[in-house]
């Protein structure tokens, strides 16, 4: 949903100003079209070259050598939103007080689009009553504040001040942005690859990484959606998410069965072992025990059961990694499971699939087959969840 959006990204000259890259990636990665606009103080902690190579526009930041003749009305007129990361207490104060000393306080004052800001400073300087008395100002004029956190700040100090995570930054962004269109829904993802004990200290699995399953995660988590993620791997989860663990297909089973019910839509994209072992061992299996031949049995198919038991308020929604016949057996998987959705791909095509940032997928379901190009995976996760949205108008 950010995707397409024209994001001003100020960066103001603080210590933290070297996280606004990280804070410019991830914008970039889900599809946002980012104008960086840096202060004269911000060049003396980070190079512009840096943020201009990543971003989508050049740097910006003078209101006088700029191909444009006004560019600050330009900017603020053809934002859709403005991040100001990191907000020093004079970039605050300044647009608080309403002077357009720069470039990118005229922007913010030439504009009509959603500010969010994000301050950065000592803690003496966030707890300054006159930097309190201008965040509340600017607070009642409906700026977002992303208050800073807490920890070490520079020269060794510990306390509030600490310019919030790049996550935090960000969905405060799609938040102002994105629709509320799932606000209704509870929704059920499950991410990763189940592993399958031999012994204690081995297993089968496969490549998923998880990614694609927390990329819907999230992208629900800003559209408003109560989100449940079970998942196998140990990776940052999306703010907001209930998160619960699993390992094998037998673990996913038991927590995904338990709270199905209570979901609106179930989003299977956890790729489930097909097989386990069908005797692991309680200790270490000694090399020379070890038998060349692995015996295997299949796993429980409960996406199944998830199909044939649907409740009338569900919207079940598969996954199907394939290596050939892409849409022959994706078909054939979303009858024989009574799918409402599947989301299928072919993991030998490049840049698709596990452990990828980018995925390429065919959605089908009995409406039609929708081809997803190859874009990030934030960015498909929001046309699965386009797709879940149609299908239960
Ligand atoms: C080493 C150093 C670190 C600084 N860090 C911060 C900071 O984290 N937050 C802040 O508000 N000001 C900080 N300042 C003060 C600002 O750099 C100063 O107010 C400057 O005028 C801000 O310019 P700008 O807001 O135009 O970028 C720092 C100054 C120095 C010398």
């Amino acid at each position: 949903m950010i995707s397409g959006k024209k994001v001003v990204l100020g960066i103001s000259g603080g210590i933290a100003a070297y996280k606004a890259v990280d804070v410019c990636r991830r914008l970039m990665e889900q599809g946002a079209h980012v104008v960086p606009v840096m202060t004269s103080g911000s060049k003396k902690f980070i190079g512009e070259v840096t943020l201009s190579a990543l971003a989508s526009e050049p740097v910006k930041s003078s209101l006088w050598e700029e191909d444009d003749p006004i560019p600050h009305t330009t900017l603020g007129q053809e934002a859709d939103v403005i991040l100001v990361a990191p907000a020093t207490a004079r970039l605050i104060g300044t647009y608080a007080a309403g002077i357009s000393s720069d470039l990118l306080t005229a922007t913010l004052l030439a504009s009509r689009a959603p500010v969010v800001l994000c301050p950065a400073m000592h803690t003496e300087m966030w707890e300054h009553p006159a930097v309190q008395d201008n965040i509340r100002t600017l607070q009642n004029r409906g700026v977002v504040i992303i208050a800073p956190e807490d920890g070490k700040l520079a020269g060794g100090d510990i306390g509030q001040g600490r310019l919030a995570s790049t996550q935090s930054n960000v969905s405060a962004v799609e938040r102002v942005l994105v629709p509320n269109d799932l606000a209704d829904l509870k929704i059920l993802v499950t991410a990763g690859g189940t592993r399958e004990p031999i012994d204690p200290v081995r297993f089968i699995t496969n490549r998923s990484s998880g990614k694609q399953g927390y990329a819907i995660a999230e992208a629900a988590v800003a559209r408003g959606a109560a989100v449940t993620l079970v998942t196998t791997v140990d990776r940052e989860a999306p703010i907001g998410t209930q998160v619960l663990c699993a390992e094998t297909a037998d673990d996913l089973r038991s927590v995904v069965m338990s709270c199905a019910e209570n979901h609106d839509v179930i989003i299977m994209a956890a790729a489930v072992a097909d097989f386990q072992p069908a005797n692991p061992a309680d200790q270490k299996l000694k090399k020379t025990s070890l038998s060349s031949n692995l015996e295997l049995e299949p796993t429980y198919d409960f996406l199944v059961d998830l199909g044939e038991g649907k409740l009338p308020h569900q919207t079940i929604v598969g996954f199907a990694a394939e290596t050939e016949e892409l849409e022959k057996n994706a078909k054939d998987k979303l009858e024989r499971k009574n799918l409402d959705l599947i989301v299928a791909n072919d993991v030998t095509a490049p840049n698709t699939g596990f452990s990828y940032d980018t995925n390429e997928v065919l959605l089908l379901s009995d409406e039609g087959n929708t081809t997803v190009p190859l874009s990030s995976k934030r960015v498909v996760a929001d046309r699965i969840l386009d797709a879940v949205t149609e299908l239960r108008k």
